[in-house]
């Protein structure tokens, strides 16, 4: 059984078919990578699973239990983290507020102020930014603000994480660090994460599979390499890759 199986999920927006009948599935542990031009139906579909939107139709099983419509909340409390593509810190608050507040309220258990505290370090220390609790969010670029959004969704103690990256504005060496950064979170806390990303060179270094989306349907499943050589692929990024 996967972690998650998506069946047949459809997002419409009066007639516009943001998603169709979109199917795919994670294992435990597996890092998959969900691709697709702009407006292909990526963000959408992350959030029918994290409950921010009710799907117009379909199944989303996360550890074997029906989960599509289900509020954010509880799905967070179910074991599913994520990032937003625009981070939306508290302004006013430290670095190590906005995540200790993560794992205070994304968690279904009544986890001590104590746990918080020291789940919010961990997880500033996983993506590499510091633990000291004086430090405020002034003066954090796009990258640290990529970061911080990530340290929040591992503060909720996922089993899956969707992370809604899109590196646009971050260089090359600031996209290989936050792919490797993923690769890690998988290997030392055994996360299985849905990558959504619209630039495919970097995140085929740690992905196992790709999902391609175009105009909100499936176009490809499988691995990384035979996406890159698969003639519907290469179509639709002709013209659309700004990172090779
Ligand atoms: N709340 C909404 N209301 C109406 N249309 C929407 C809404 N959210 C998304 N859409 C539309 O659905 C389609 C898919 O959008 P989505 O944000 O899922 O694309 P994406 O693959 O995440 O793109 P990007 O790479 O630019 O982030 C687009 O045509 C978008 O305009
Ligand atoms: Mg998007």
């Amino acid at each position: 059984m996967p972690l998650l199986d998506v069946r047949a999920l459809s997002k419409r927006f009066g007639a516009l078919r943001a998603v169709n009948e979109v199917s795919f599935g994670v294992e435990e542990g597996e890092i998959l990578g969900l691709i697709g031009p702009n407006g292909s139906g990526k963000s959408t579909t992350f959030n029918c699973i994290a409950g921010l939107y009710t799907p117009s139709d379909g199944s989303i099983m996360f550890e074997g239990a029906e989960i599509a419509g289900l509020t954010a909340n509880r799905v967070c409390h179910r074991g599913i983290g994520r990032t937003f593509q625009i981070p939306r810190p508290f302004r006013n608050l430290t670095l190590l507020e906005n995540v200790a507040l993560s794992a205070f309220f994304g968690q279904d258990r009544s986890a001590t102020r104590q746990a918080c505290w020291a789940q919010a370090e961990e997880s500033l220390a996983l993506v590499g930014l510091p633990t000291d609790g004086r430090i405020t969010l002034d003066g954090l670029g796009a990258a640290a603000l990529k970061k911080l959004e990530l340290a929040r969704a591992l503060a909720t103690q996922p089993r899956l994480l969707l992370a809604d990256e899109s590196l646009n504005g971050l260089d090359h060496r600031e996209m290989e660090q936050a792919a490797d950064m993923l690769g890690r979170i998988r290997r030392e806390k055994g996360i299985a994460i849905i990558w959504v990303e619209h630039i495919m060179g970097v995140l085929m270094r740690v992905v196992d599979r790709v999902v391609v989306l175009d105009h909100g349907e499936v176009i490809f499943a499988g691995t990384p390499k035979a996406a890159q050589e698969n003639a519907r692929v290469i179509e639709v990024y002709l013209g659309t890759e700004t990172d090779a």
